[in-house]
């Protein structure tokens, strides 16, 4: 970002909802140490999923901005110019962490790929249509706040459009729907890292280690064709960031899903030809609240970062259930 709304810059405006949680009373501090305090639900979840309390507002930050920059610039001109309390997560700054997915215009999203040409909506401007019908789960997070509209990117050419203000438009941004807000743009994503873990996110393989003649330990190298890793390869690339979660309505309504990110995880363990507990994997997905949850919605499938076709490897998941 360079140069300022005086010099002839263009703007944008971030309309972003906040939250603040309420502190905790002292009450509460005081019977977390007791015996006697309240645990999570026997049913699961719990706490993790709890609506935070807190408070909720709306606040718009007008800055000088390029149809380049990506949201996460803007965020972090805010955060280093103007309004140092605004919370916002991120790291790698370029698409591999998944740790600053959010909701842009009502559309989970990661901050530092989605740019200002792409989101930002002129005011007036008709709201782009969903060609394929998808309710957006627009939702601004489970604590409460007024959903915005959900709206993806502006179709091309749309984007050009500058007002005579300099103004290049409107971006709205909440916290990834689906989960706890902990703080204005930062979504509590344990409930979606605790399904993951659930799974055994790690390879499971009988006869890797063996202890040689001079009771040395020894490792074997497991070789693969191309058309074996082919199999599960992109999966592999998936970086937990829960984008496919926040566009899941039946992941949204709470634990009755383990999820579309838990069961990628298990997808890619059960195409990867070296793992021998593909039996158990397939078992632990093949519950109520697995497999079974998935109402083919694939609105997961339309916007993760990684290109997965997550929707359709879940039909895949489901088929090698069902033909077991
Ligand atoms: S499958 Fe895609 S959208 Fe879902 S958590 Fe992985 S990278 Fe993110
Ligand atoms: S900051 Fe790492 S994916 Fe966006």
């Amino acid at each position: 970002m360079s140069g300022g709304i005086d010099n002839g810059m263009t703007t944008v405006t971030l309309r972003v909802h906040r939250f603040t949680p309420r502190q905790e009373r002292e009450r509460d501090r005081a019977r977390g140490g007791s015996p006697f305090a309240k645990k999570s639900s026997p049913f699961g979840g719990g706490a993790a999923r709890r609506r935070p309390r807190g408070k909720q507002w709306v606040q718009e930050y007008t800055l000088p901005a390029s149809p380049q920059d990506t949201v996460l610039d803007c965020l972090l001109a805010i955060k280093r110019g103007v309004d140092p309390t605004l919370a916002f997560r991120y790291s790698c700054g370029h698409g591999m962490c998944g740790s600053d997915a959010v909701a842009i215009n009502g559309t989970p999203t990661l901050l530092c790929t989605a740019t200002v040409k792409d989101w930002a909506r002129r005011p007036g401007a008709a709201a782009t249509a969903d060609d394929e019908g998808f309710r957006r789960t627009g939702d601004a997070a489970e604590a409460g706040s007024p959903a915005p509209e959900a709206e993806g990117p502006e179709p091309d050419g749309a984007q050009d459009a500058v007002g005579a203000d300099g103004s290049l438009g409107v971006i709205e941004l909440s916290a990834l729907p689906g989960f706890p807000v902990q703080r204005d743009l930062i979504a509590d994503i344990d409930p979606m890292l605790d399904q993951i873990r659930k799974l055994k996110p790690y390879l499971q393989a009988d006869g890797v280690l063996a202890t040689t003649a001079e009771g040395k330990v020894d490792v074997f190298e497991y070789l693969q064709r191309p058309e074996q890793l082919a199999r599960y390869e992109m999966l592999s690339n998936c970086i937990a960031c829960g984008v496919c979660e926040g566009s899941c309505p039946v992941f949204a309504g709470g634990d009755a899903f383990i999820g579309p990110a838990a069961l990628i995880t298990a997808s890619r363990f059960i195409n990867d030809s070296r793992d021998t507990a593909t039996e158990a994997r397939l078992d632990a997905i093949d519950t109520a609240d697995g497999i079974a949850a998935c109402q083919s919605v694939r609105a997961c499938s339309r916007e993760c970062p990684r290109g997965i076709d997550v929707g359709e490897e879940i039909w895949q998941l489901i088929a090698q259930v069902k033909e077991r």
